[in-house]
């Protein structure tokens, strides 16, 4: 029997299936239905005791998820394990970090305190650090974070010819410009204002001398869809082809996939949060991750957990 085992929720079996096999661990699916008033009921049906126990949770839609996974956490415990560590290639929870409004809860800051509560380790792909600058400043517990800038960058640089880099608004400078040095491509970044939840309007750069480039939008999310959609809006009017847009988290909320697939080219994801978009694996990194979060107990002398 494998010292690690990785339990996913059911939605997340595809992704926890590739990150067992990643690190050589056993993966298992949580058992969870609700009762007829809406409670949840959650099982875990394999042996735990003396095991590492990582739960493999992607946390886009994750007001329904939450106490779930509360309650997995502490049975595992419960149920004997040494460490409950949690991935979650999405995190969520991470955009409202300052009060924009009076009286708006801060919840980056209570989500994290609960998880940070509940788990021993997280490991995740780019939360979307803006006003914080790392997980530390909310997180407790140790964390890693997987950049998926490499991969998108690969993904373009195999797919692309003379591809131009751009960002959308200022927070995404951070991983456009990993992008297009990791493919020795240029790269620009718009100005956003966000006016709602779904309207923002997008300040384009000077992108004259790049005419003779393929546009492509990088971003971390997409939820709405209005952010890139107006991205590549505005480059039609500057007269570019329609962009192909890579993201990291395909959130892509109510129409956006529709809306978003007649204003782009193509769209490619990362598998941070299961689409049709997804092309890109980050289970590798996230395997890596877990390593070395992992205290060292669940290590064997062969490498093998
Ligand atoms: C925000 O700053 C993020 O980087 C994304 O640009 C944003 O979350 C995208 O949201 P939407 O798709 O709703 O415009």
């Amino acid at each position: 029997m494998s010292k690690v085992i990785i339990l996913s929720l059911p939605e997340d079996v595809a992704f926890g299936r590739g990150l067992a096999g990643a690190l050589g661990a056993e993966h298992a699916e949580i058992s969870w239905r609700h009762f007829p008033d809406g409670e949840s009921h959650v099982a875990l049906l394999e042996s735990l005791t003396g095991r590492a126990v990582v739960i493999n949770c992607t946390l886009v839609h994750p007001d329904p998820k939450f106490a779930p996974l509360l309650f997995v956490a502490d049975a595992a415990r419960d149920l004997g394990a040494t460490q409950v560590g949690l991935v979650a290639p999405y995190l969520a929870y991470m955009r409202q970090d300052r009060r924009f409004h009076a009286g708006e809860a801060i919840t980056s800051r209570t989500f994290a305190r609960v998880l940070s509560s509940s788990f021993d380790w997280l490991a995740t792909v780019d939360p979307h650090l803006h006003r914080y600058a790392s997980l530390d400043e909310i997180y407790t517990i140790p964390s890693r974070v997987v950049h998926a800038a490499p991969l998108l960058g690969r993904w373009i640089g195999e797919n692309v010819a003379n591809p131009l880099i751009l960002g959308p608004d200022a927070e995404s400078k951070q991983w456009v410009s990993e992008v297009a040095a990791s493919i020795d491509a240029p790269y620009a970044v718009f100005t956003k204002t966000r006016l709602g939840d779904r309207d923002v309007r997008i300040d384009p750069s000077d992108l004259n001398r790049y005419a003779q480039h393929h546009p492509v939008l990088v971003d971390d999310i997409v939820s709405s869809g209005r952010t890139l959609i107006e991205a590549a809006r505005l480059l039609e009017k500057a007269g570019f082809p329609k962009p192909v847009c890579a993201v990291t988290h395909a959130l892509f909320a109510g129409d956006a996939h529709v809306a978003l697939s007649g204003a782009a080219a193509s769209i490619v994801s990362s598998d941070t949060v299961p689409h049709p978009t997804n092309a890109i694996s980050v289970v590798q990194e996230l395997g890596t991750a877990v390593r070395v979060l992992m205290r060292p107990e669940s290590s064997s002398s062969t490498g093998k957990m």
